[in-house]
C-alpha cells in the first residue's frame, strides 16, 4: 500500500537530528535527498560504515529494502552506526518512505 507523504513529514522528525533531506548537506546521518532508488553508502561526501557499503554493493534503496531497514536497521545491516532502534509501525514506515520520494535528487 502506497504510503502517505503528509503524515511522512512528521514521522521524518524522528530523523531530523541526523538527515536532512531538503539539500545535500549531511548531519550525522547522511543527506537523504534523492536516496529512494539509490545505491545504499553512496552519497558524496559521506564517511559510511564499511558495513553500509558493503552492504550497498548489490544494492538499491527500493521500497522494500528500504522498509525492511527503518525496521530494523541494526538487524537488516549488520554493524551500521545508525544508532536508531527503528520504526515498528507499518503505516509509519510507509509514510516516511512517501514523504522521502518527494525529494528526488536535483
Ligand atoms: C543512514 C534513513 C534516523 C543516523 C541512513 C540511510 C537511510 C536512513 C535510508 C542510508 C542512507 C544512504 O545509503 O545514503 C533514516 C530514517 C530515519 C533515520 C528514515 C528516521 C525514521 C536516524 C537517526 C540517526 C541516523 C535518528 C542518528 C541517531 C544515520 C547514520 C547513517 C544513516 C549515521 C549512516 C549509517 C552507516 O554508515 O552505517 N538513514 N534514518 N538515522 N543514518 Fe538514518
Amino acid at each position: 500500500q502506497e504510503g502517505d507523504a503528509a503524515a511522512g513529514e512528521a514521522v521524518f522528525k524522528k530523523c531530523t537530528a541526523c538527515h536532512n533531506v531538503a539539500d545535500a548537506k549531511h548531519k550525522v546521518g547522511p543527506s537523504l535527498q534523492g536516496v529512494v532508488g539509490r545505491q545504499p553508502g553512496v552519497a558524496e561526501g559521506f564517511r559510511y560504515s564499511k558495513a553500509m557499503t558493503d552492504f550497498g554493493a548489490d544494492k538499491v534503496w527500493d521500497d522494500a529494502q528500504l522498509a525492511a531497514y527503518l525496521e530494523n536497521p541494526r538487524g537488516v545491516v549488520k554493524g551500521t552506526r545508525m544508532a536508531f532502534a527503528g520504526l515498528k509501525d507499518p503505516k509509519e514506515i510507509a509514510d516516511v518512505i512517501a514523504y522521502l520520494k518527494t525529494f528526488p535528487a536535483p
